[in-house]
Order: C-alpha cells, then sequence, then structure tokens
C-alpha cells in the first residue's frame, strides 16, 4: 500500500477540497490520447498486461496474484477512491484496445501530495517513452490536480526508475519500507520534489 509523504505540509480545508475536486474531475487526456480511466472493462487487458513479471515484477503496490479477480477488484477500489479525490487509475490503450501500461496516481489531498506508479509493456520499455511520460505526468499532478508534492519510491535496483526520477531532478531522501498488498515488505528508494522546486527548472510546465 502506498505510504505517504515522509514532509508533510501544512494544508488548510480549502486546499485539500480543491484537489479532491480536481481528482474526482481530472482530464487524463491531457497526459496522451491512449489514456482512460480504466474500468471493469479493462480487466481482461490489465490481466494481459500485468501478467508479465518484466511489467510487475518491480511494483509492490499490485494485486497480487494477479488474477482477474483481484485485477477487478484493484480496479473497483481505484474508482471509489478516484470518487473520494485519492487516487486515479489509467490503463494505455492502442488502437485495437491493448493496454501498453498503466500509471496509478495516489493522492492524499490532506498533505498536498501525491505519487506515481506505473509500467510501460515489455516492448515499450527503454526507449524513453518512460521518461518522457514521467515528466508529462510530474506536470500534470502539479499543475492540473493541484498537489504540492509528489513523492516517489522505487525498488533498490531498478536503475531505469532511479535515472528517470533523478534526470527530472528529484531529490533522493533516503529509504524507506514498501508495505505489499500482502503484507510483505520492500525497501525502497526515496524521492520527493515540490512544486516550487518544479516550477523553476520546468518554467515552461
Ligand atoms: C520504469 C519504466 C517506467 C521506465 O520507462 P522506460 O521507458 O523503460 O525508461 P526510459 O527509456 O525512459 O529510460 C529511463 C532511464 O533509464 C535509462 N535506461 C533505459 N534502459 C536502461 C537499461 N536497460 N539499463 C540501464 N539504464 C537504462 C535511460 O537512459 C534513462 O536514463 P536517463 O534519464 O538518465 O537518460 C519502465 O522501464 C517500466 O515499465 N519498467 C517495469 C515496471 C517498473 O519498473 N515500474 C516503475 C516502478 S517505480
Amino acid at each position: 500500500m502506498s505510504a505517504p509523504p515522509k514532509t508533510r505540509l501544512v494544508v488548510d480545508n480549502a486546499e485539500a477540497q480543491a484537489i479532491r475536486h480536481a481528482v474526482a474531475h481530472a482530464n487524463v487526456r491531457l497526459l496522451g490520447a491512449q489514456y482512460v480511466i480504466a474500468d471493469a472493462a479493462h480487466a481482461d487487458a490489465l490481466v494481459r498486461l500485468l501478467s508479465d513479471p518484466r511489467v510487475s515484477d518491480p511494483i509492490y503496490d499490485l494485486p497480487r496474484p494477479v488474477t482477474h479477480a483481484n485485477v477487478r477488484r484493484w480496479v473497483a477500489d481505484a474508482r471509489l477512491a478516484h470518487a473520494r479525490g485519492e487516487a486515479i487509475l489509467c490503463v494505455m490503450l492502442d488502437a485495437a484496445g491493448v493496454a501498453t501500461g498503466y500509471s496509478y496516481f495516489t493522492i492524499w489531498p490532506q498533505f498536498s501530495a501525491a505519487e506515481i506508479g506505473g509500467a510501460h509493456r515489455a516492448d515499450g520499455q527503454s526507449k524513453g517513452l518512460g521518461g518522457a511520460g514521467a515528466l508529462r505526468s510530474f506536470g500534470w499532478m502539479f499543475e492540473h490536480l493541484g498537489v504540492r508534492l509528489i513523492c516517489l519510491t522505487a525498488a533498490r535496483n531498478n536503475v531505469r526508475s532511479a535515472r528517470l526520477i533523478t534526470h527530472a531532478g528529484f531529490r533522493p531522501m533516503g529509504e524507506r519500507v514498501s508495505t505489499r498488498p500482502d503484507g510483505s515488505t520492500r525497501e525502497s528508494l526515496y524521492w520527493e520534489m515540490t512544486r516550487d522546486e518544479w516550477r523553476a527548472r520546468y518554467p515552461a510546465g
């Protein structure tokens, strides 16, 4: 399960409510034409995507085992959390309706903070798609969802994620223990970036 950020910003009720509203009404097409909010109709496509260990192994907060029942429950829970303004589960679909990736945004409106996790299908990895998509997603989280802090984790051996996150300008803040849905744990590297840091680094958005 995603853990809230190490840094706790002071957030008043109006800001938290604005974030909840922005999340519940978010336009995921701004992330790319292939992004849609996942619903029950995408469960089969997500099972096919996540059944590949090259996609799912590095990610601690996925439903396991990757069965239809578990993925359907994950999608349904994400939709309930979306309505509360606390999560967005997107699936990326090609023209044939096959999933080429997914992104899961966890939002803590009470801390004005968010996290993203996700993956590309194996044939789309290591081609620059992740780096480009992550930058678009970070900007969207800060400017469209309105959070003031993004926190990220990655497995210690996830070289691509670490490079991508460092390249984007996140501050390394040590390690933390991530807890999987089955209660087992994983040591993760941990980073944060504030919206002010983002805007200073990417003034054009
Ligand atoms: C992690 C992931 C989203 C990254 O996306 P990607 O499209 O594969 O990565 P990119 O091609 O954009 O490369 C990202 C960085 O890794 C580097 N990289 C790419 N392939 C690499 C490889 N095989 N070995 C080492 N570094 C590599 C790139 O040079 C780039 O570094 P830079 O920003 O310093 O130039 C993608 O690999 C993926 O879906 N992996 C499986 C699931 C996963 O790990 N999710 C993230 C959990 S935190």
